[in-house]
């Protein structure tokens, strides 16, 4: 499967800044407040947009980033929140698959984080998956594979952590990624997250953000920029 025309997101300016000053920009274009970059990323063709942050935000621009940008592929880039002990700042995580923390149908008989009519989790695309972590170790970059869980809200108070944590065994949470493949789902199109941790979701959280989003965020756009390379080379 070659991938010739691939949407990239962040929620962040910092998330797609270092992307921006790589990429040589064709167009632009604007719809429902988001600016679309299109244009060449080492080689590969990419429309690139910051979708701001949240669940609605970001499936509003994924479907303009596939109805417009008419893009085959999704790949999102950012920070994220660690929710289990072993993961460090700075780590990489490609997601398994996405799902939501603050979807609750449990009184229908749902399990939670499941939307009716759903998978509860959506499954990220294998191919784009295996081309993050080539990139990831060519780069010599850490990297591990796993859950993400996506929620409209930023984890830092005492207890959130570890019920996440308990309940969907997730790596990281954010508060796009759900939403971003539930659009990419609704509409056949692959996707994947990638995601350089921040914080740990704790106490300090906040504080952490600010101190390491802007180099973590960094780090996961240079492996998006060698993803870039290697897919523009397998055509
Ligand atoms: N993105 C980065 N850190 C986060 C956190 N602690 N909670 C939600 N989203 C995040």
């Amino acid at each position: 499967m070659g991938i010739h025309r691939l949407g990239i997101l962040g929620a962040l300016d910092e998330e797609l800044e270092f992307l921006q000053n790589r990429m040589r920009c064709t167009s632009t274009w604007q719809r429902a407040g988001k600016t679309f970059f299109e244009g060449l990323l080492e080689g590969l063709t990419v429309v690139l947009s910051r979708a701001d942050v949240g669940k609605v935000n970001s499936a509003i621009t994924t479907q303009l980033l596939i109805d417009r940008g008419e893009v085959e592929a999704v790949i999102f880039t950012g920070v994220a929140g660690a929710l289990v002990a072993d993961l460090e700042i700075g780590e990489l995580v490609i997601a398994s698959g996405a799902l939501y923390h603050d979807v609750d149908v449990t009184a229908f008989g749902y399990p939670l984080g499941q939307v009716p009519r759903l998978p509860k989790v959506f499954a990220t695309d294998a191919f784009l998956n295996r081309e993050l972590q080539l990139a990831c170790t060519e780069l010599g970059l850490q990297h591990r594979m796993g859950t993400i869980a996506s929620g409209d809200s930023f984890i830092s108070r005492p207890g959130q952590r570890e019920t996440l944590a308990e309940n969907f065994g997730a790596l990281a949470v954010e508060m796009e990624g759900a939403a971003v493949a539930q659009t990419c789902y609704l509409n056949g199109i692959p996707f994947s997250l990638l995601r350089a941790i921040s914080d740990r979701a704790d106490g300090i959280a906040p504080d952490d953000f600010r101190a390491f989003s802007k180099r973590a965020a960094q780090r996961a756009a240079q492996v998006i920029t060698r993803f870039c390379r290697r897919l523009s080379a397998t055509g």
